[in-house]
């Protein structure tokens, strides 16, 4: 897991692009490896791209980050309520981007007043690509007290000040040493540093104002002016330092022809040209000279201007008079040119040359606390099921919803589904909900096939004497049908329960595919994808009371999953009661079943009993339990019975609007997944996801 440093604005014009590039200047520097990736390009006004900021990083170096997604093609995801597959896109671009860097520095969306919102759209980013936030801010003329209040309202909206929130910031445009007067609160800056009020707000770069690096070029202005070129000379290599218009007499325009400076004059005055001219041959580095009005220099004023012309300097000619031209001028774009890399190249180093990168460099190495976003995770399991090239049964074919989740599967290439039912019928369970069926979901015909599964059935349970009749009888039930081709490895898994209870759907699978090696009974887990992180809840659906040392069980079952699923475990036995405080058969049973956990997963972070908030929250895992090595930090909740742990699961899921992704089931030979009679089509993709992704752990 790479540490992700992600940059946000806190107001408009702050220098975003400059800085996000002198930061991955400045890691590299330092031989970290750092890799770049932004999110959403937000092409302005006539601009066609490309992105600025991923083109200078793809030309300056050897990080190749992939393009971001327009802005428009955000916002029409986002309209038309598909923000996961936005964040499914993004996450994959970001991880196409970061490859095997340490450090991945991501730009933000800049300040707009889109009614879009980037501060939203910050805000989910940061949450689904686990960031670490760093705010950026231009200081200018602002009082330093009203700038630092100014950051903490913004670090207030990712979660406040400290690790795994808001890091530290970046203070640019700090004024020349000769301004800060003006600034109020100059005291403070000292050489290099600048303190704040709050010891804890970070400021790791501290950026001078530098007038040389809003310098274009030349050729910048003849595109800005749509002059014509009379000579081009250094066109593509002066730099405009310095703007005058020459209205003046020759002795009283003389301090203005100085190094880097562009002189705009109307075309007939010859006698400024001629001192232009002649400063030129004088090896001053005159930057251009733009004649205004569309008045032709004379040829035989040309002439004379030769040899400061063979000196490099630059005569461009406008159509507009000197009072348009300089207009125009004053509305140059701060953007940097898309092929001035060597602006590119100097604005990254001199920002990477305030760049505190031993902090970071610190910071960086403090491992980084996974913590799985829901984005995340559904990306990962769409990610493992697409790799895994499954072929999941789907007992309820002619179950709308379900017919379409495979539908989905196959057009996102998650699983190979099979649909069980009359074909006419899921044709037409099909077309009324304007779903078409791709060619990769196949119709299995029950009728046709229940006649070839009653010998083996009859087989598989003759220990329990079941007759060749009610064989049959159990396979009019698709539900049994399915999970026979599944134990006969027709197909990799099965998904169930749209219609049928819980039961229904798991029982044929306890007495068919059994429990797995190592297993001592079947259990679940639910996924819960909380607003910041997705926790594991077991069990909470299938084992009504189980003893301490099937509840050991669950509870290792259930940590084993979470992390095959890229979710760190640390698991809480739940109790109403933390530590020794209570007593009574029921923490009495969770203590137990904590030692047999304890003894045969040494290996594990598990302890209990801990009462929720003690496993879930810093602060009172402080108070109530602070030797715990898990307390306050669990990602896997384990709850004494089901009781507790289905109320739990359903009260968090309704009252908070959690998407919960399960009951999975663990402790099978094959998968089998049951899904609530509630489910929507997205719950049943991502179960039958997740069951892809089982099957191609066996
Ligand atoms: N692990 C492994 N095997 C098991 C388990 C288990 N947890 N439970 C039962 N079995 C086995 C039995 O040993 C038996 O095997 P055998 O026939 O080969 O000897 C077989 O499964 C069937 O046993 P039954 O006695 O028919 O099953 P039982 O009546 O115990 O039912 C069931 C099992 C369906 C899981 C039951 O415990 C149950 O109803 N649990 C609660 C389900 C529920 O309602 N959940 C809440 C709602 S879910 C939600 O909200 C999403």
């Amino acid at each position: 897991m790479p540490h992700t440093l992600y940059l946000v604005p806190s107001g408009g014009g702050v220098g975003l692009t400059s800085v996000a590039l002198g930061l991955v200047r400045a890691l590299d520097n330092r031989g970290t490896r750092v890799a770049f990736f932004k999110p959403i390009a937000q092409l302005e006004g006539n601009d066609t791209g490309p992105e600025r900021s991923t083109h200078f990083i793809r030309h300056s170096g050897s990080l190749k980050p992939t393009a971001p997604l327009p802005l428009e093609d955000a916002a029409r995801l986002i309209l038309s309520h598909r923000s996961d597959e936005l964040l499914e896109r993004i996450l994959r671009d970001f991880h196409a981007s970061a490859g095997d860097a340490d450090v991945v520095v991501v730009e933000g969306l800049a300040h707009t007043h889109d009614a879009l919102g980037e501060g939203n759209l910050n805000r989910e980013l940061v949450r689904t690509l686990s960031a670490e936030v760093l705010l950026v801010g231009s200081l200018g003329a602002t009082p330093l007290s009203e700038f630092e209040s100014h950051l903490e309202i913004c670090a207030r909206q990712y979660g406040g000040v400290g690790p795994g929130h808001v890091i530290g910031c970046f203070v640019n445009r700090i004024p020349a040493r000769d301004n800060r007067s003006r600034v109020s609160g100059v005291g403070e800056l000292g050489p290099g540093r600048l303190t704040f009020s709050k010891p804890d707000f970070n400021p790791i770069g501290l950026i001078p104002e530098n007038p040389e690096l809003a310098a274009c070029r030349t050729i910048d202005i003849a595109r800005q002016l749509q002059a014509e070129i009379v000579h081009e000379g250094e066109i593509k290599s002066r730099r405009a330092k310095k703007i005058t218009l020459l209205a003046r007499t020759v002795p009283n325009l003389i301090d203005t022809l100085v190094a880097g400076s562009i002189l705009v004059t109307p075309g007939d005055r010859a006698d400024v040209v001629l001192a232009v001219a002649l400063a030129a041959i004088n090896k001053v580095p005159i930057s251009g000279l733009i004649l205004t009005g569309g008045i032709e220099l004379s040829p035989a004023v040309l002439e004379l201007c030769r040899p400061a012309l063979a000196t490099g300097l630059p005569v461009l000619q406008v159509r507009t008079n000197t009072w348009e031209t300089a207009n125009q001028l004053a509305q140059m774009s701060p953007e940097i040119p898309i092929d001035d890399l060597e602006r590119v190249q100097r604005g990254m180093d001199f920002v990477a040359s305030h760049i505190d990168t031993d902090w970071i460099a610190r910071h960086t190495q403090i491992p980084v606390e996974t913590r799985m976003s829901p984005a995340a995770f559904c990306y990962r399991l769409t990610e493992l099921a697409r790799a895994a090239h499954k072929r999941i049964v789907l007992p309820e074919g002619t179950e709308p919803r379900t017919v379409r989740a495979a539908a989905i599967c196959a057009e996102r290439g998650i699983a190979r589904c099979v649909l069980l039912g009359d074909p006419a019928e899921v044709r037409r369970v099909a077309e009324a909900q304007e779903v078409e069926l791709p060619p990769t979901v196949e119709i299995l015909d029950p009728t046709s096939l229940r006649e070839n599964y009653v010998a083996p059935l009859v087989e598989m349970r003759k220990h329990k004497g079941l007759s060749r009749q009610s064989a049959a009888e159990f396979l009019e039930d698709n539900v049994w049908l399915g999970t026979m081709m599944l134990a006969l490895g027709e197909v990799d898994g099965l998904v169930s329960g749209a219609v049928h209870s819980t039961a229904n759907t798991i029982r044929p699978a306890l007495q068919l595919i059994k429990t797995k090696p190592g297993a001592k009974v079947v259990s679940s887990i639910f996924f819960m994808c909380l607003p910041e992180q997705v926790l594991v809840y077991g069990d909470c659906a299938v084992i009504p009371d189980p003893d301490a040392s099937t509840l050991a069980d669950i509870a290792i079952q259930s940590a084993d999953s979470a992390a095959r699923f890229g979710i760190a475990p640390s698991v809480a036995m739940i109790s109403y009661s933390t530590g020794e405080s209570g007593s009574g058969s029921d923490v009495d049973k969770v203590r137990e079943a904590t030692r047999i956990a304890k003894s045969s997963r040494p290996d594990l972070a598990l302890d209990g009993p801990l009462q929720y908030d003690a496993a879930a929250i810093p602060d009172v895992a402080a108070s109530k339990a602070p030797k715990s090595p898990v307390a306050g930090h669990a990602t896997v909740f384990i709850f004494p019975d089901l009781n507790t742990g289905n109320t739990t699961y359903k009260a968090v899921q309704r009252s908070a609007n959690v998407v919960s992704i399960g009951p999975m089931l663990q402790g099978l030979r094959r998968p089998v997944n049951d899904l609530s009679r509630g489910a929507l089509v997205e719950d049943i993709v991502y179960t039958i996801a997740l069951t892809c992704i089982q099957a191609d752990q066996r």
